[in-house]
């Protein structure tokens, strides 16, 4: 696996052209222990094979960890797509989804698969032509439709929860949180913090949708440029990963980073050198698992009060891992990542 930039760990990999339609991609399952590996679909315009290689054998990953974080009797996997232009026909979009239904068929169960970012419900449709292994499908026909609204609702918990941590606040009230992206999950957060009381900062790639959402919820959008190091308590990474550096950490001037993006820190030692400069880092894999419970719910039999429940339990449990941290003077992420793997170890043995 010479050139890729990942620990390589995983049980099986598929790359895989679609000579017909064209649909090239990746499926990684990193690990099924705890069950069928679940993550969702992602589309986006990667560099090339490798990149997108890299991607999906980082998120499956975080996958496996997320899932057993969150308590969840599911493995870790992902899938990415390659955006080469030919997603953008409706009817050639439908075909490719099939396309990749039927690598998704091959697997026979050991990856299921979701909406992700680049993708939708409607997308899941076509897929489902092909295969059962597919989760998020529309509410009418069946699904539990768009995660974006249980994402957002955990990644509200884990802010109010780091902002209890180490600001010592009761309450969302007054805090002032930078939302970076506010696409699908954003958006929602972005509403939960207003009707908390929290002030909210936000900016968006897309200028049109950053001041949409900043009307509609009574927020102030800003400029992506210089955003990180805005003036704000609770920084919340919404958009895509790695948007945290070490070469930022001095000027950030938040004292909590918590959000929906998956691995948005850019090296293995930011969440230490985040510590140092006294930054809490709630670990992304507990603060936006409310995705991932809400259509795992699918798989795993859970109704909409189960669902609920999970959803509280999770919010509970990254205080819990903030909180055990704090006492022990580990760093969150590390503890979190322990006991995930503990989780795994022990259904393994
Ligand atoms: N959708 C879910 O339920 C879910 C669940 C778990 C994790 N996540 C993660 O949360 C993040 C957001 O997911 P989403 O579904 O809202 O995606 P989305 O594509 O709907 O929204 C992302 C937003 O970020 C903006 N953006 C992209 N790059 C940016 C940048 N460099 N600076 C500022 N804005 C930028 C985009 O314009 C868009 O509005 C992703 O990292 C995703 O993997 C999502």
């Amino acid at each position: 696996m010479s050139g890729i930039d990942t620990e390589f760990e995983h049980e099986q990999v598929e790359v895989f052209r679609d000579t017909a339609t064209g649909a090239t991609g990746v499926v990684a399952i990193h690990s099924t222990a705890l069950g069928p590996a679940m993550g969702g679909l992602r589309l986006a315009a990667y560099s090339g094979l490798t990149a997108a290689l890299t991607d999906a054998l980082r998120l499956a990953r975080a996958m496996t960890l997320k899932n057993s974080a969150a308590g969840l009797d599911l493995g870790g996997g992902k899938a990415v797509l390659l955006d080469d232009g030919g997603w953008a026909d409706a009817d050639a979009r439908a075909a490719r989804m099939h396309a990749v239904g039927a690598v998704i068929e091959q697997l026979g169960g050991r990856y299921v698969t979701a909406e992700d970012v680049g993708t939708t419900p409607e997308d899941m449709v076509g897929i489902a032509g092909a295969t059962r292994h597919v989760a998020g499908q529309p509410v009418e026909r069946g699904g539990r439709g768009d995660p974006s609204p249980w994402t957002a609702r955990t990644v509200t918990g884990a802010i109010s929860a780091g902002a209890r941590q180490r600001l010592g606040a009761d309450s969302l009230v007054g805090v002032r949180v930078g939302v970076l992206g506010v696409g699908h999950v954003g958006r929602h957060v972005v509403a939960l913090l207003r009707e908390q009381g929290a002030e909210v900062l936000l900016a968006d790639l897309d200028t049109p949708r950053a001041q949409d959402v900043a009307e509609r919820y009574g927020a102030h959008a800003l400029p992506v440029a210089g955003f990180l190091t805005s003036e704000m308590d609770v920084l919340a990474p919404c958009a895509l990963g790695e948007a945290i550096h070490e070469e930022h950490i001095a000027e950030l001037r938040c004292k909590v980073i918590a959000g929906a993006a998956n691995n948005p820190l850019a090296g293995p030692d930011t969440a230490h050198a985040l510590a140092g400069a006294g930054v809490l880092y709630v670990p992304d894999f507990l603060a936006n698992c409310g995705g991932i419970i809400h259509v795992g719910a699918e798989v795993l039999g859970f109704d909409d009060a189960e669902v609920e429940r999970r959803i509280d339990v999770a919010v509970a449990h990254t205080a819990g891992v903030l909180a055990q941290a704090a006492a022990t003077g580990a760093v969150p992420q590390d503890v979190a990542v322990a006991e995930a793997r503990a989780r795994i170890a022990a259904a393994s043995a």
